[in-house]
């Protein structure tokens, strides 16, 4: 059994007062959920204050994007260690809006996964299709360079420090969730990737959280796909309500 995986991407918003606020809320009513990974992942300026909020409880951090090197004459860049040195336990990779607005590419999303590994930071590698890539049957071969090129130079020992994030681009922020069977399709499909880079075992442990759109009323049938083990949630994730009833998905209750 895999063990779920909700992680909440703040993207570029609140302020120091009100990420202390939202991490606040999250730990007052989520303190007894043990049997799942919650990871919150706010601004770089907000991560030691949450970092303070959430200690003592059930809440893990994470960063939403770090450098490839250490130290050096980097100039604006942050690197694993540093993240580590906030209490950061993961790291977000390769998000599409990175993807798209900073032109990342999958060899440069891998050297930064491969320092992360090295700095005992756990990458959350996001892939996904375009529109127009599944519009023109070009969805499995996407997912297929992003998955062999960020995974590129990877041990499978290693690969167990890894989460990955299928998140369609159409879906990201538009209120448009992929439906079970489509995210599920994707999902399977990125396990069998998986499993022929690397080996069964690791195959069967990874997990991949599903991301675009996820709200309280599709969490439910989301989690009840086989392949999927957890969610990366945008916009539902700055409302404490809204992620605290993900974070309490309830299979059973799916539609
Ligand atoms: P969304 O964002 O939930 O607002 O669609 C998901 C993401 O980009 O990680």
């Amino acid at each position: 059994m895999r063990r779920s995986f909700i992680a909440g991407n703040w993207k570029l918003n609140l302020t120091n007062a009100e990420s202390r606020e939202l991490a606040s809320q999250l730990v007052t009513n989520l303190s007894d959920v043990n049997d799942r990974d919650i990871v919150i992942a706010p601004v770089f300026t907000s991560l030691t204050i949450v970092a303070e909020v959430i200690k003592n409880s059930p809440i893990q951090l994470a960063a939403q994007n770090c450098y490839s090197q250490t130290t050096g004459a980097f100039t604006g860049e942050v690197s694993p260690i540093l993240l580590k040195d906030v209490g950061c336990n993961y790291v977000i990779l390769g998000h599409s809006e990175r993807r798209q607005l900073m032109n990342e590419t999958d060899t440069f999303i891998n050297e930064k996964l491969l320092k992360a590994l090295d700095t005992g930071l756990s990458p959350i590698l996001c892939i996904g299709e375009t529109l127009q890539e599944r519009e023109n049957n070009q969805m499995l071969d996407v997912l297929g360079r992003q998955v062999k090129g960020g995974l590129d130079n990877l041990t499978a020992a290693q690969l167990t420090d890894v989460v990955i994030a299928y998140e369609p681009i159409w879906a990201i922020g538009t209120g448009k969730t992929a439906t079970n069977e489509q995210a599920q399709e994707a999902h399977s499909f990125i396990r069998g990737l998986v499993r022929e880079m690397f080996n069964q075992d690791v195959a069967d442990k990874i997990r991949i959280l599903y991301g675009g759109s996820v709200k309280p009323n599709n969490v439910d049938g989301l989690m009840a796909q086989a392949d999927i083990d957890g969610a990366l949630v945008g916009g539902a994730s700055l409302k404490a309500e809204d992620f605290i009833r993900i974070v309490r998905f309830e299979r059973g209750k799916a539609k």
